[in-house]
């Protein structure tokens, strides 16, 4: 076997309202995992947080019985390791009489590839146990991924550096529940109808909704609290173009790739999160993402919306957006391949008004659907991801990160004794 080969640790699933979008996002990038190089080793997040490895946790058709799938797969724990990689080692009921017949199987990890879409495997969890276990992976790391996921924090990061955002407000939950009334006065005046009530950090559309009158805007606020502590509150654009960039790389050097303009099923709504993953095939023309490498038969997820790309743009507006989406990879201090959404408000002449809408560190299908026309082919894209987390990887390792003087040795606490500790 090649000394070189690795194994790619394929996280998928995820306790998060878009768990199955994550299995389609992960075995696409694993289908286009260039084989002599990499191995694939599944790391399924069961909805109810369990964790499961085993080959056949990597088709993606046996995810239509669950329990049968998961009858076949094994859990597993995660051990960290002193080189740099992890183990997985699979997890047995105590007592077991298997316990007796074989060891525990235990499969080294060198590189996590997080396909994880929402929750804590975007919000920089998963990245910080990744860290604490100091394995290499591919995605956005702690800082960038919590920003990221909050559609209020990231909005101000990006206003402070004089990136527009549309006029917002947010609220939470306590204080909400403190003075329901005076926020309904704040979102009229600093904004005014119609308004977008979003929870603050969820994503897919869930528990989005439109207000057009105060009764509205409060039971859309209520409900939004059912999915975060945290709401905002947008003034809803009317006459809106959304404008896609991804951006692949890291602080090193990073590209932007063509524009994407996803387009909703019906003109005058948000796209829904069946918009977003639940077309069917031939539903319409649009650049629809072929190329994946994964069963024909599997969903497309976030390849199978109605976009044109590249976007229908002038050429300047488009280097502008490309340059913006660059400069915000760089403020959220990203890496591996995101994707960073705008909105044109097309009743601001002269050309239409640019913001900010947000930035996704985890972004659906990887966005190979961009990067194929940007001349980056998936299998190179994902040999990237790898590639970047491992440089990443290596210069942290190679910073300070512990002393070698141990202050709890018999020398050091004799000073400290002496010094007035306990005795003194
Ligand atoms: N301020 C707004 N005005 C009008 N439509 C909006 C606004 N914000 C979001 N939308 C619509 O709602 C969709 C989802 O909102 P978005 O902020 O992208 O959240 P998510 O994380 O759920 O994708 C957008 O793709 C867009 O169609
Ligand atoms: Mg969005």
């Amino acid at each position: 076997m090649d000394t070189n080969q690795l194994n790619v640790g394929v996280a998928l699933g995820g306790v998060a309202p878009e768990h199955e979008v994550s299995i389609i996002s992960a075995l696409q990038a694993t289908a286009a995992l260039d084989r002599d190089r990499y191995t694939p080793v599944p790391l399924y997040i069961a909805k109810d947080g369990t964790w499961y490895s085993g080959k056949p946790l990597l088709n993606v058709d046996r995810y239509a019985d669950l329990d049968a799938l998961l009858d076949e797969a094994f859990r597993v724990a995660l051990r960290p390791t002193p080189h740099g990689r992890i183990e997985l080692i699979e997890q047995r009921e105590s007592g077991a009489l298997g316990r007796l017949m074989r060891p525990p199987r235990r499969i080294p990890v060198d590189v996590m590839l997080l396909g994880l879409h929402g929750g804590a495997g975007e919000d920089g969890g998963l990245q910080g146990l990744c860290e604490t276990f100091n394995v290499p992976y591919t995605s956005t790391g702690v800082f960038g991924s919590a920003l990221g996921m909050d559609k209020v924090m990231s909005k101000r990061i990006c206003e402070q550096a004089g990136i527009p955002v549309v006029e917002f407000v947010s609220f939470r939950e306590d204080q909400w529940a403190y003075d329901e009334e005076e926020g309904l006065d704040q979102c009229e005046e600093e904004i005014g109808y119609p308004m977008v009530v979003k929870p603050a950090r969820c994503g897919s559309s869930i528990g989005i909704a439109r207000a057009d009158t105060r009764g509205q805007l409060d039971a859309a606020i209520e409900d939004a609290f059912r999915y975060d502590s945290k709401v905002i509150v947008e003034r809803a654009v009317e006459e809106m173009r959304e404008i896609n960039c991804s951006v692949l790389g890291d602080a090193h050097e990073a590209t932007p790739s063509v524009l994407e303009e996803p387009k909703p099923s019906d003109e005058d709504e948000v796209l829904t999160f069946q918009d977003k993953y639940m077309r069917d095939e031939g539903d319409g023309g649009g650049a629809k993402g072929g190329g994946a490498k994964s069963a024909e038969s599997a969903p497309e997820g976030m390849a199978s919306l109605d976009r044109v790309v590249p976007a229908p743009l002038p050429d300047d507006r488009t280097e502008h957006i490309q340059e913006l989406a660059l400069r915000i990879f760089h403020l959220f201090e990203c890496a591996g391949v995101v994707r960073i959404d705008f909105m044109i408000d097309e009743s601001r002449q002269p050309s239409g008004q640019l913001y900010f809408n947000e930035i996704n560190t985890i972004p659906g299908s990887f966005s190979f659907y961009l990067w194929e026309p940007s001349g980056v082919p998936f299998d190179e894209l994902v040999d990237r991801l790898v590639q970047i987390a491992r440089r990443r990887h290596r210069e942290h390792n190679g910073r300070v990160r512990t002393y070698d003087v141990n202050l709890l040795s018999e020398k050091s606490l004799q000073g400290l004794k002496a010094g007035g500790g306990d005795e003194g």
